[in-house]
Parts: C-alpha cells; structure tokens; sequence
C-alpha cells in the first residue's frame, strides 16, 4: 500500500500551485491575444469606413459637377441653339438618374452594414417575378442585338422571399449579364429546385468574364473592373455587393463563376418556402457586411 507522507503532499501543492500559475498565465495570454484581435478589428473596420466614405465622396462630386458644369455651360448658351440645349439637358438628366442610382445604394449598403435592412419574407411564386424581370432586361438586351432565354422548371417551389428583394438581386444580375455582353451575345436564365429545400437561379452569358481577382474587385462596394477613364459601362459598382448581402438575408447566396473572355454564370440560390421553418426565421436582417 502506498503512503502519503509530507513530501507527497508537498509535491501535490506544489504540482497544485504550478498548474494554477500556469492556468492564470494561459488566461492572461488569452485575453491580452483577444484584446489584440479586437483592436486590429475595430482598426480595420474604421479603415473600412473611411475608405468607404472616401469612396463615397469621390463618387457623389462626379455626377455632380457635371450637373454643375453642365447647367453652368446651358446658363450662357443661345435658347436658339436647340441641338446644344438638348445635348447638355441629356447629360444633366443621366447625371442626375446616376446620383439617384448612387444615393439609393448607399443607403441600401449603410443599412445592411448596420444590420437594419429588412426582409419582408413571405411565399413567393416565381415565375411572374422572374418574367417581369426579363421583359425589363429583354428591352435593353434588343438595343444591343443581345437575345435572352429563360427556362424555368415546373417543379420549382414558391420561394421564401421579399419579392421587391428579389426582383433588385434578378434585374441587377441580369442588368449586368446584358451590360457586359457584347452585341450578338447571349444571356440565359434558369430556375428549377436546387440543394436543400432550396430554388437555384442561374444566369449565364457569353460576355467579358472575369478572373479571380476581378470577381474580388467586383463584390466589394463600388468595385468595377473596367473602372478609371476607360470606363465602358453605366453603374455605380454596388449592384453586386448588395445582391450578395440581399441573398443572404434570405438565408440564401448568390456565388459568380467566370473566366476572362468566356462568360460569366451567376448563381443564385433562395430557400424554398416550407410553412413549418417559416415560423421560426426572424424576417429581419442579421448584421451583414456588404
Ligand atoms: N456578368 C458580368 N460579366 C462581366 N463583368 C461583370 C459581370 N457582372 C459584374 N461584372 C463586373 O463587376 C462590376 C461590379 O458589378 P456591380 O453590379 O456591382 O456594378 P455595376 O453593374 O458596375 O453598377 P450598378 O451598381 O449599377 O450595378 C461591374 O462593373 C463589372 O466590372
Ligand atoms: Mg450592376
């Protein structure tokens, strides 16, 4: 039988006392690597911001200083010369729909970073939303000698969703598979049941591409790819992140596959409507970074 005299019980203390030094300096370490993070956190998120608003800034002074511009070069124009009157009211009236454009998505992106952006969820057909949708697109896809399909499956189920929500992520999505499509291209839509109880959306046309880099640039507000002088394309660069931040208010993603020169797919996948989940999703937005 073993006995315990006092230098077991020395031992045992001091094991007792050791583990406990080294438990407290554990917990020190933790906090103080914890404390860390979150400073490098809030750091990065101010950074965010003040990029952000940067950002912001630089894009509300250009439409607005060729409304200035503009107007200022109409002031001192001839009220005969109709066809310069015309011309500078034009750009006055485009500048101005892309400032609207510009406020509405800030507001969307402030809210959804601040977590107060809500969905109205509810059961939602999909086939009226998604046919008024290509009538829309299919108008500005005729200009541009682009032809779009769509094929919507007759086994999809209704849709857990905002339907104004839904038809911003759609007309976005396919705004942009017409906007970078060169004329003759085509773009094609499909919906049928996807993964999971869900609906997938699919959007593929036979445009620009991207590359990985470029899908970066492009989810992040006001990214574009062909941004700077040489800019071919109308937008404000927050189309794609707020999609991506709607979807996923709907407990769904939206997920880009591309290749530079050879066509973009767009995938889009919304839970499908099932009464007893329903009862237990909050229809109001988490916290979501756009
Ligand atoms: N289908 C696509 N094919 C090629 N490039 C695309 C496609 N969709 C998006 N992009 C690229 O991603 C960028 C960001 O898209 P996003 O929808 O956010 O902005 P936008 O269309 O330029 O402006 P808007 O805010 O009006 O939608 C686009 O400017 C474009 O460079
Ligand atoms: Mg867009």
């Amino acid at each position: 039988m073993r006995t315990f005299g006092p230098r077991w019980f020395k031992q045992d203390s001091l094991m007792a006392e050791f583990s406990d030094n080294f438990g407290h300096a554990i917990t020190r370490q933790k906090q103080t690597l914890a404390l860390n993070a979150a400073k490098v956190e809030a750091e990065l998120a101010s950074k965010a911001k003040s990029e952000f608003i940067a950002n912001m800034s630089h894009e509300l002074r250009t439409p607005l200083n060729a409304i200035i511009g503009f107007s200022d070069m109409l002031m001192v124009l001839k009220i005969s010369d109709v066809q310069r009157v015309n011309q500078y009211s034009g750009y006055i009236r485009q500048a101005a729909d892309h400032l609207l454009a510009l406020i509405n998505g800030i507001l969307d992106v402030s809210k959804i970073q601040a977590g107060k952006l809500v969905v109205d969820l509810q059961p939602v057909e999909l086939g009226p939303i998604l046919e008024s949708c290509v009538l829309i697109i299919d108008a500005k896809a005729k200009e541009r000698d682009i032809t779009v399909s769509c094929a919507l499956s007759p086994e999809t189920p209704l849709l857990y969703a905002d339907p104004l929500r839904l038809k911003q992520i759609l007309i976005n999505i396919l705004g942009n598979a017409t906007k970078f499509t060169n004329p003759r291209g085509k773009v094609h839509v499909e919906a049928g049941p996807g993964p999971e109880n869900a609906v997938t959306i699919s959007v593929t046309d036979t445009g620009d591409g991207m590359s990985a880099s470029d899908i970066e640039t492009a989810m992040r507000p006001f990214g574009q790819v062909d941004a700077g002088f040489n800019k071919r394309h109308e937008g404000t660069g927050l189309g794609l992140p707020i999609s991506v931040a709607l979807a996923r208010l709907h407990g769904g993603t939206l997920t880009i596959e591309s290749e530079k020169g050879r066509g973009t797919r767009v995938n889009i996948v919304i839970p499908a409507f099932d009464p007893a989940r329903a009862l237990q999703r909050p229809s109001y937005a988490q916290p979501t970074r756009a």
